[in-house]
């Protein structure tokens, strides 16, 4: 098929505005810099000191349990005996505590125990509220506290932080 000019130039309007109308545009205007050097968390952060007590929970950390910020997972890692699974956890307006139970389990990396590996999920959460928690029941206890996201809607902004470290 010939095109002429005109018909040329209404087919590369047509794509250009199927181009336009299809980008979905940038959430965010971070941009990587390569050459950034990563801010490295100082060994002797108090995140990598071990706790005193008998059995306290050691690595403490949270991962969003489902898909809108309503359910958490507590993971910690206790050395000297597998200890209690439970969590126990409560926001500043609820008049009680409540409980959950988890897993415990170990693993082993060629020769490295990390030790009794537990997770335990917390559900029905209040969105946008700041909970506390308490692992390691039955031993040494340690508290921590999170804040849930907000419910999820067109114009609630979600900032999160990625940890790594390389082998
Ligand atoms: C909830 O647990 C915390 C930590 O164990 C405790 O300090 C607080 O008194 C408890 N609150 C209630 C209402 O039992
Ligand atoms: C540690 O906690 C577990 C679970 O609550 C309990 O069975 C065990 O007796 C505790 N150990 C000590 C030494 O208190």
């Amino acid at each position: 098929m010939k095109m002429g000019y005109s018909s040329s130039v209404a087919l590369l309007a047509l794509l250009m505005s199927i181009v336009v109308l299809c980008n979905g545009g940038k959430t965010s205007t971070y941009v990587r810099n390569l050459i950034e050097k990563p801010v490295d968390m100082p060994l002797d952060s108090d995140a990598f000191a071990i706790p005193p007590g008998y059995n306290a929970p050691q690595q403490v950390h949270i991962t969003q349990g489902d898909l809108v910020g309503q359910a958490m997972i507590i993971s910690w890692v206790t050395v000297d005996e597998p200890g209690s699974n439970e969590v126990i956890y409560w926001s500043d307006s609820s008049l009680l505590n409540f409980t959950a139970e988890g897993q415990v389990f170990t693993c082993t990396f060629y020769n490295y125990t990390p030790g009794f590996i537990h997770h335990t999920t917390i559900t029905n959460l209040e969105f946008n509220t700041k909970y506390y928690y308490e692992v390691g029941i039955g031993n040494t206890t340690r508290q921590f506290w999170f804040i849930t996201p907000p419910e999820v809607g067109l114009d609630v902004p979600y900032t999160f932080g990625i940890i790594g470290y390389y082998l």
